[in-house]
């Protein structure tokens, strides 16, 4: 995952309660929505003269850069910090362009599902107030009065006020990251000396150095400041809910795999350098460093001499208008793309449903046999010392025997599956391939005669949602997989609704159905083609009556029983809407089905592999998007129990799903505006008046270098909440807690050991709760989920344990807090802004 850490993270205020310190003005250097610095190292900022000679600097780097033999296949290069933020911080922007910007972003933010609850969090959500429509209405009145002139500035407040959220699914992909992005000299490791212990923070190259000479101190300050303080400062504006699973986020891991947001810094840090105090006294000082674009081949520092010529040449460039595909400006936006690919937080499946259409006349879309998709007793990213029995050829799935590298007679099995997407998105087959190795993975624990799974879903956040249902009924087959989704209300999304449900008729649908057959499409005439790519946007957008299921499974009567709207929390929204998995075109890959569906139905009378209370699912925290869904379907249908690892080191409750629980992302350019096309090929406005409503209500492109941006569609709700509030404001506690040690942190199967042992071993208790004392909570007795913090009565008990659920008795409360954006454009009483 990239770090989100923003230069504005060191404008924080103190975050030990994880409640912001409202600001009276939010007229002051910092977003409207940022609180203010109670602490933390000051800013470095840069002299005219700085600015002036930024970028040249930099170019006079790439000049030497481009003479060694690196710069034949870098895509990068290092700078001084320093340099690379005078240049940035010299970028200028035009105020008419940047204007017509927001307002476009301010346009489509309305479309994010929970807008009202950000505004107006729920207590115990962990989610502080942030007003999107309000922040961007301040952001652009600054630009306006000239108060913002820097186009760097912009990005960081706007970042800052959407990252602010938390919700993974709402977000721009930015240029200038990919531009020039910032590093520490090391990463930091997060280590409990056995996993019960509070952990402690370290240098990474520290630890591998431990030897019986040395033994690493741990950081006891950052740059003066409690390190506890520090990292939840610099973690602050990731993606996750749960400020446990931000936490995380900051440290080197070895699975998932990544650096941390500690070393990968998106946005320049505020200083050039910083300070470590560790515990044995030592303070020593370390500078940051930056990374610059470069492309092999070009010296692109040849041209960007200045901040004026990046806004030019790289900011200012309207992406529809043509440049050639290897403009600069062009390759930087694919590079913007491809760094928010990797976070998985997007939705591929329409791109899956389009690719098989297109290869229809070759058959070289018919998947190969499942033999071909996996691969056994190969080496695995994730598992550096033990090799997974099966995998899919894409790496997305590893399922192991620990009998297989302990070499007794344990009967667990482990499944460990890092995203339900791969990295590379042109690889092959990846939900085939991930169907069958479960498949051959589970056929072979029965014949092994395994009887417990830990399901490993560290770092997993999201992907294809048909993956994570087809994992859930391939463990539970005769289960129905319950996901309550709804989206908010908009006059576009009503135009949109309209216009898929007349084009897209039970008619069209079942025309549809019966040519593409058993096939894939390879007998469609061409306007069948044309339908189906029509009938694919309506299904990705869920704004079709007939290919969404009403919350009991039947089709919607009315468009009105489907589109409502209701009045929910002061906003409006769908009725419940569920997903149709016998219909092809609603689950949108004609050569796929669901475990249990349509080809796959007898897998039906399967008996599910393992029961429940043998199953223990083990996350980080990150679980979102299609993992919150699978999550929830173990959780909440099956009452499988939960370990969480790390978190901040406070020995308190953290969540097992701290993502968000949003079911679809969905896009502004690849979704979005296909959608909008459509409704405009097919439909006149009838007035000059409705032509205006359209032009004020429906998204139209961005005209700067902006790769994509987009947001949380669909709200997931548990059907016994009589709340209806989407999952994700929900921090339920995980049944046990565990710190890393140096061991289960960087050997995943050390961690499996431990949670077996834990489970059905001998080893007790956690370093909070427990696995075999716990009841497995999933709501009040109305129901209704219960936070971490939350003061009520006791949950149900699923049988499995004897102790009542965890209270915590940090209660945040959050609704207290009114930031003056908020105030000024929901009102007190929340109402919505016009569009
Ligand atoms: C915020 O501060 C600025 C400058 O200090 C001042 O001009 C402005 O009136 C203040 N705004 C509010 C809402 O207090
Ligand atoms: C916010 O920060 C400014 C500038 O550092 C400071 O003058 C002001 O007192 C701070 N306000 C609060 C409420 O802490
Ligand atoms: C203190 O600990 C740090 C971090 O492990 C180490 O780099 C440093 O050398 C130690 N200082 C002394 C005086 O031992
Ligand atoms: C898996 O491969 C490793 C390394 O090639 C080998 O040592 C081991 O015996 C193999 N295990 C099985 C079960 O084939
Ligand atoms: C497509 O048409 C051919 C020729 O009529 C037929 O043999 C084949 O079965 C059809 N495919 C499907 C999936 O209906
Ligand atoms: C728990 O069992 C393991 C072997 O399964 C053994 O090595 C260990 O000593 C046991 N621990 C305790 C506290 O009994
Ligand atoms: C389970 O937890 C309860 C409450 O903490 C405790 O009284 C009970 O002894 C525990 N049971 C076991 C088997 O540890």
């Amino acid at each position: 995952m990239l770090g989100k850490a923003t230069a504005a993270l060191l404008s924080l205020g103190t975050l030990a309660q994880a409640v912001a310190v409202p600001q009276d003005n939010a007229s002051a250097t910092t977003s409207a929505r940022v609180p203010n610095a109670t602490s933390g190292p000051g800013r470095y900022v840069p002299s005219e003269a700085d600015l002036a000679s930024g970028c040249a600097n930099i170019g006079r780097v790439a000049s030497s850069f481009v003479r060694t033999s690196a710069s034949q296949s870098a895509t990068s290069f290092q700078v001084d910090a320093k340099i690379a933020y005078d240049c940035l911080a010299s970028i200028p922007l035009e105020r008419e362009a940047t204007l017509e910007f927001l307002t476009e972003l301010s346009k489509f933010v309305q479309f994010q599902s929970t807008i009202a609850y950000l505004a107006r969090p729920p207590a115990n959500s962990g989610q502080d107030p942030m007003d999107i429509v309000g922040g961007l209405t301040d952001i652009a009145s600054s630009v306006e009065s000239g108060s913002i002139t820097s186009w760097n500035e912009l990005e960081t407040r706007v970042d800052a006020l959407l990252s602010g959220c938390h919700e993974g699914h709402l977000y721009v992909a930015w240029p200038l990251p990919s531009l020039i992005n910032f590093r520490a000299p090391f990463s930091l490791l997060d280590l409990s000396a056995d996993g019960k212990q509070a952990s402690q923070v370290y240098v990474a190259d520290d630890v591998r150095a431990t030897s019986p000479q040395f033994r690493p101190s741990a950081i006891t300050h950052i740059d003066g400041e409690d390190v506890v303080t520090a990292i939840e400062r610099l973690t602050y504006y990731e993606s996750s809910q749960s400020p446990d699973t931000r936490w995380n986020a900051a440290f080197q891991s070895q699975n998932p795999p990544k650096l941390g947001s500690f070393y990968t810094r998106t946005r320049y840090p505020g200083t050039n350098t910083f300070t470590l105090t560790f515990e044995n006294g030592t303070t020593t000082e370390y500078r940051y460093t930056a990374f610059a674009l470069h492309q092999p081949g070009s010296n692109i520092w040849s041209v960007l001499t200045s901040g004026e010529v990046i806004w030019d040449r790289i900011i200012n460039v309207d992406p529809n208008q043509p440049s050639g595909s290897n403009s600069g400006a062009n390759r930087l936006r694919t590079r913007a793309l491809e760094d928010f690919r990797k976070r998985k937080l997007h939705n591929d499946q329409l791109d899956e449903t389009f690719r098989r259409l297109e290869k229809r006349q070759s058959r070289s879309n018919a998947p190969p046999p499942p033999e071909q998709l996996v691969r056994y007793n190969a080496s695995f990213p994730d598992t550096p010392r033990v090799r997974p029995y099966i995998q899919d050829i894409n790496q997305v799935f590893g399922g192991y025997f620990m009998e297989d590298y302990t070499r007794d007679d344990s009967r667990t099995a482990i499944i460990d599956i890092t995203g339900f997407a791969p990295d590379d998105p042109n690889a092959r087959f990846p939900t085939h391939a991930v169907q069958a190795a479960v498949e051959l993975f589970l056929a072979e624990a029965e014949r092994r005669g395994m009887q417990r799974l830990i399901v490993d879903v560290r770092g997993n956040g999201g992907g294809y949602v048909n993956m994570g249902y087809d994992l859930y009924k391939q463990l539970f087959p005769d289960s129905d997989p319950y996901s309550g989704t709804r989206i908010r209300y908009h006059p576009a999304s009503l135009r949109i609704a309209q216009a898929f449900t007349e084009l897209i008729s039970q008619d069209v649908i079942d025309t549809l159905i019966r040519a593409i057959g058993r096939g894939m499409g390879e007998n469609l005439t061409v306007a069948q083609a044309n339908a189906y790519q029509v009938a694919a946007y309506a299904s990705l957008s869920g704004l079709n009556q007939f290919l969404n299921l009403d919350k009991d499974g039947k089709q919607f009567r009315t468009f009105n029983d489907f589109f409502g709207p209701k009045n929910i929390y002061d906003d409006q929204f769908t009725n419940i809407l569920t997903y149709d998995l016998n219909n092809l075109i609603a689950v949108g890959d004609l050569s796929y089905d669901v475990t249990g569906y349509d080809d796959r139905a007898s897998y039906r009378n399967r008996p599910p592999p393992f029961t429940p209370e043998n199953i223990i699912l083990v996350t980080d925290g990150v679980c979102a998007s299609t993992c919150g869904i699978f999550a929830e379907f173990l959780r909440n249908q099956q009452r499988v129990r939960t370990v969480v690892v790390g978190g901040r080191p406070n020995g308190e409750p953290s969540a097992a799903i701290g993502g968000t629980r949003g079911t679809q992302v969905i896009q502004h350019n690849a979704h979005m505006l296909n959608f909008v096309q459509i409704v405009e090929n097919n439909f006149n406005p009838t007035s000059s008046a409705e032509r205006e409503e359209w032009d004020r209500i429906f998204p139209r492109p961005f005209k700067l270098n902006i790769a994509e941006a987009a947001v949380n569609w669909k709200d997931n709700i548990r059907r016994t909440d009589p709340t209806q509030t989407p999952l994700q404001f929900y921090l339920e506690a995980a049944d046990c807690r565990l710190y890393y040690t140096p061991q289960t942190l960087t050997l995943s199967h050390e961690l499996w050991g431990q949670v077996d042992r834990l489970a059905w071993g001998n080893e007790t208790s956690c370093a909070v709760g427990s696995i075999k004392n716990a009841t497995v909570v999933t709501g009040d007795s109305n129901g209704v989920p219960i936070s971490i913090g939350s003061d009520q009565g006791t949950g149900f008990n699923s049988g499995y344990g004897d102790t009542p659920q965890f209270t915590g008795d940090k209660i945040i409360d959050t609704g207290k807090i009114i930031w003056y954006g908020v105030r000024n454009s929901l009102g007190a009483a929340g109402g919505r802004r016009g569009y």
